[in-house]
């Protein structure tokens, strides 16, 4: 057993960092305050290669493995999580079923630009009436002779307002459920496709989440992604891979948040001595970083597991279960021991505690986690 990093993944570690620190970090409370999209940071992680880390060089991607992708989500979202969503959204939840279950002619069309970050991805899989229960989608994809005809709206799509290409699934085979649903891959100027409710959100503001809507959107057969109602399968599959990047972006909003509660523990003095020396303050510290570190060990055996090619959903289950309630609990000790201060918008904790609640809820709540890994132990 080898937990070290190789010297390939240490170096993209440093350098993600450096940018993360020089070049995110002094943007991205003002960007999250005012709800910014951080168009040029996307477009600079674009030609460092971070937006297809883990894709084949011949598609345009770093050639990397997934390991090295989950690295630099965390630390992207060290200091954004909002940037640390729309890396995450894109390549998990875009990239990866173009490639994995993309024709040829499909990767080719779409995977140069998405890799690149000429082209942002989103994934439309919830609806209204279909959020857990995923299956349960009401939009339809209808065959019109050489066209398929889908109608319908999907809701909470990252990235929806500034994405151009979207994965979505539709049902074909309505009284088939699970086994009746396909996934398309649908561009941004079809005919009949809408941006509808831009969602107003607790955290996380810089990354758009969006209503789509589809209105009679006529798209070539050849825009079907994998087989005919195989398309759940192909959202669970891309969901396993997604989850690891909330994972990773929980990671990110915890150390945030042990890193910044260090630094003030040290500065803040009370009863004539900084906190730090402080019994209580100590615990908290150490409880977090023990907390973070066991997530992060989670997360990187799953994508470990992953770029070995095995059967990780319960272990990407698990690892983001852990990594998100991680994550909820030291932006939680961070603000406790920021105290009054850590309330106000004066310090960053403030922005950690608001984006840290979404990790709970988004690629699987952690109640639908839980579902997936007791089913596993229990079948
Ligand atoms: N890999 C491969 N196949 C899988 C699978 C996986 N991880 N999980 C399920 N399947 C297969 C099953 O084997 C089954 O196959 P058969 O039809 O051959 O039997 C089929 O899919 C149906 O599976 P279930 O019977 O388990 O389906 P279910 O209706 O009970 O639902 C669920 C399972 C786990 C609850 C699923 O609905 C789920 O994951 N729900 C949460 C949805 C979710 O995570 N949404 C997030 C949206 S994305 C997002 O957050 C937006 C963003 O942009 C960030």
């Amino acid at each position: 057993m080898d937990f070290m990093l190789t010297e390939e993944q240490l170096m993209l570690q440093d350098m993600v960092r450096k940018f993360a620190k020089e070049e995110i970090e002094p943007v991205s409370s003002d960007n999250e305050r005012n709800h910014r999209y951080p168009a040029d940071i996307i477009s600079q992680l674009g030609e460092l290669g971070i937006m297809g880390i883990a894709y084949p060089v011949e598609y345009g991607g770093a050639g990397m493995d997934f390991v090295s992708y989950m690295i630099a989500v965390e630390e992207i979202s060290r200091y954004c999580a909002s940037t640390g969503v729309i890396v995450s959204a894109h390549s998990s939840l875009v990239c990866d079923p173009i490639f994995r279950f993309g024709t040829e002619e499909q990767k080719q069309k779409y995977l140069p630009d998405l890799l690149s970050g000429r082209k942002i991805g989103s994934f439309s899989l919830t609806e209204a009436g279909a959020g857990s229960d995923a299956g349960a989608t009401s939009t339809t994809a209808v065959l019109d002779g050489d066209h398929w005809i889908l109608n319908g709206s999907k809701i909470f799509a990252t990235n929806g307002k500034e994405a151009e290409v979207f994965v979505l699934i539709a049902s074909t085979e309505p009284s088939q459920k699970t086994r009746g649903v396909t996934t398309f891959i649908v561009d941004k100027d079809s005919p009949g496709y809408s941006i509808g409710k831009v969602e107003q959100k607790l955290g996380i503001r810089s990354s758009s989440t969006v209503e789509i809507i589809l209105d009679n959107v006529r798209v070539p057969k050849s825009a079907m992604l994998g087989e005919l109602n195989k398309g759940f399968k192909v959202s669970m599959v891309t969901l396993d891979g997604g989850r690891l990047g909330i994972a990773s972006q929980a990671l990110g909003i915890a150390r945030a948040a042990i890193e910044d509660s260090i630094k003030y523990s040290k500065e803040r003095f009370q009863f004539d001595q900084p906190i730090a020396n402080f019994q209580a303050i100590q615990w908290m510290i150490a409880d977090m970083w023990t907390e973070y570190e066991s997530a992060r060990l989670l997360t990187w055996r799953a994508s470990i597991m992953k770029d070995k090619g095995m059967n990780y959903s319960r272990e990407a289950a698990m690892a983001k279960l852990k990594a998100s309630e991680v994550c909820m609990f030291c932006a939680n000790k961070a603000i406790q021991i920021h105290g009054g201060y850590g309330f106000t918008e004066d310090f960053k904790v403030e922005r950690y505690y608001r984006d840290a609640k979404i990790t709970e809820l988004y690629e699987g709540t952690s109640e639908i986690q839980r579902l997936v890994i007791a089913r596993t132990l229990l079948k």
